[in-house]
């Protein structure tokens, strides 16, 4: 098993968030100097990292959300119940649109978790967050 995709038992609110403090420490955030971090959690228990990872050409920086899903992609996992998101303190950090709608691919009802400015933890469904969210009839492969 990798180390950041671990498995876990019963994974509350504040442990996924501590996860999204350690996927944080490997964010790429040279350009903004704001590092994020995310542990999506999986339907089998698995909780994987995803941090932002900028770029000189900047529009080709990754969020930490999407970052976190496309491994957890890559890895077999389709199942998702609940991602935390964590960025510097004193700033709330809820997922930006795109990663909302790279979620909503995967996991229209997942739970969001993210800190408000002054540190408390707040949890969304993202229904709430992304309503009305952008769909295709799913085909073939
Ligand atoms: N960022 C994320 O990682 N997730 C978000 O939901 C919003 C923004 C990153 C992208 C960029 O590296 C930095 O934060 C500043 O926008």
């Amino acid at each position: 098993m990798k180390a950041n995709a671990r498995r876990a038992g019963a994974m509350t609110p504040l442990m996924l968030m501590a996860e999204a403090q350690r996927a944080r420490r490997m964010a790429y955030a040279p350009y903004s100097r704001f590092a994020v971090g995310a542990a999506l959690l999986t339907a089998s228990g698995r909780v994987f990292h995803g941090c932002n990872v900028e770029n000189a050409s900047f529009g080709l920086t990754t969020c930490a959300e999407r970052t976190a899903v496309f491994r957890a992609v890559s890895d077999g996992e389709r199942e998702f119940t609940a991602i935390a998101v964590t960025a510097r303190d004193g700033h709330g950090a809820p997922p930006c649109g795109s990663c909302r709608q790279v979620l909503h691919e995967f996991a229209p009802h997942l739970w969001v978790y993210w800190r408000n400015a002054r540190g408390r933890l707040l949890k969304q469904k993202l229904a709430t967050l992304l309503p009305h969210a952008f769909t295709l009839h799913k085909g073939r492969a």
